[in-house]
């Protein structure tokens, strides 16, 4: 099938590289000239390996990328694919989305075949509705006659995209009868190998909200424990380990560390959060998820501020600034507040990353960087090791330390 995916971030990018890899013709829509240069260049902007592999093999092939909107108009389907941030408020932003559907519904204006338009953003139950509203409005088509509304959520990890797309847990395929078979053509190769869930539209969008606000929630209970084990002296990780054994918890998401950073698990929790508000409820559980994580970072740094006696003038060096590893990606990371507490103490900051020195250097400006992990720790009084990447781990930290993802280099944060 033809398909257009607007939006080249990690989603729109994984999405339309895995689906040309399933066999259909995948054109890749972005505002950003250089992006598009890019991915036709077979030059993948974003770090993710087993993206870059499929982009060798599809561009100028079954993928190409473009920042003209007119090419949906040689699709049957549309994917909407585009970053539905936080306001300062934690409320939803969705100019970007909106503004999108308001491009799209122009453009289907000319098209006078029927056209399917699946939002894949991370979106709040109702969203994809008044989307449509905006896409019929602009395009005179007719909602169930000549233009069809899914929603079908991303469950995809960064740095794991490619697996996560092509060997799901589940596929959520939201929208009526005629929207779901579409979408079932499109995914024929993984139903035979996934789960599927059919839904209504706001079914399929709460979804996706309650299963990354869980996960969040183990994350934010494994830090409560985990901070109750640091102070009692027993290893939080052993009783994790037990605790997950039972068939009805998991093990995963149970490692307790300095909280959960990236480009969704702090958003959603906030725009879930908030829709409880909208709604009269009010957020108990929810509301605590996001309290233990924002407590995290400061914990970390009083921890080594106790083991240094005092952080003023301190060089503290902070290693790991992508949210997690195998990753360039900050947004959001834990080392961003933990960096500013360190400031706001007046500690110099010396950080290392692997991968995510750059898109750092557009927040701090004003700390050293290093590219030798092994030169910091020795540079420094002090240091703070906030993500778990391979290459730490044999590194030789004799300086006071703390880990804020279990390592086994030093003491953590729970541990
Ligand atoms: C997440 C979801 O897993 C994915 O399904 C969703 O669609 C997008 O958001 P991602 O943000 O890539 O994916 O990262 P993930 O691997 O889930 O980790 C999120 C954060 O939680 C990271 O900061 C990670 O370090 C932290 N984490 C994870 C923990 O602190 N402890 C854990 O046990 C697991």
């Amino acid at each position: 099938m033809k398909v257009s995916i607007i939006g080249s971030g990690y989603v729109g990018t994984t999405t339309a590289l895995c689906l040309s890899e399933l066999g259909n013709r995948a054109i890749n829509i972005d505002v950003d000239e250089k992006v598009v240069d890019s991915l036709n260049n077979g030059d993948l902007h974003i770090y993710e390996p087993e993206l870059e592999k499929l982009l060798n093999k599809h561009h100028n092939k079954d993928f190409r990328a473009t920042n003209d909107y007119s090419s949906v108009l040689e699709t049957d389907l549309t994917f909407l694919c585009l970053p539905t941030p936080s306001k300062p408020n934690g409320e939803i932003d969705l100019s970007i989305i909106k503004n999108s559907a308001k491009k799209l519904g122009k453009t289907l204006r000319k098209k006078d075949k029927e056209h399917f338009v699946i939002v894949k953003s991370t979106v709040l139950p109702g969203t994809t509705e008044k989307l449509g509203e905006i896409i019929t409005n602009e395009s005179s088509k007719e909602l169930g006659k000549d233009l069809f509304l899914g929603m079908n959520p991303e469950f995809l990890r960064e740095g794991n995209a490619v697996d996560d797309f092509m060997e799901p847990d589940k596929l959520v395929l939201g929208g009526n009868e005629k929207t779901r078979n579409k979408l079932k053509e499109i995914y024929r190769e993984l139903i035979r190998k996934t789960e599927l869930f059919e839904t209504d539209v706001r079914t399929a969008e709460l979804i996706k909200y309650a299963n990354n606000s869980l996960l969040a929630t183990k994350i934010s209970y494994a830090n409560e424990i985990g901070n109750i084990c640091k102070e009692l002296d027993i290893d939080t990780y052993e009783v994790m380990d037990a605790v997950g054994k039972d068939h009805r918890v998991k093990r995963d998401f149970l490692d307790s560390g300095v909280g959960f950073g990236g480009s969704c698990f702090p958003k959603d929790v906030k725009a879930i959060k908030n829709k409880l508000k909208e709604l009269n409820l009010k957020p108990k559980v929810l509301k605590s998820v996001l309290d233990v994580n924002e407590k995290q970072p400061i914990r970390i740094v009083d921890l080594l501020e106790e083991k240094v006696n005092g952080l003023d003038g301190m060089k503290v060096g902070v290693l790991g600034l992508a949210f997690k590893p195998g990753t360039d990606d900050v947004r959001n990371s834990q080392s961003i507040p933990v960096i500013k507490e360190l400031k706001r103490r007046d500690a110099e900051v010396i950080a290392h990353d692997p991968k995510a020195i750059k898109n750092m250097k557009e927040i701090f400006q004003n700390i050293v960087y290093k590219n030798n992990p092994k030169e910091l720790v020795d540079s420094v009084d002090g240091c703070l090791l906030l993500t778990d990447w391979e290459q730490y781990k044999s590194l030789e930290i004799e300086k006071p330390c703390i880990e804020g993802r279990r390592l086994n280099n030093c003491r953590g944060i729970c541990w």
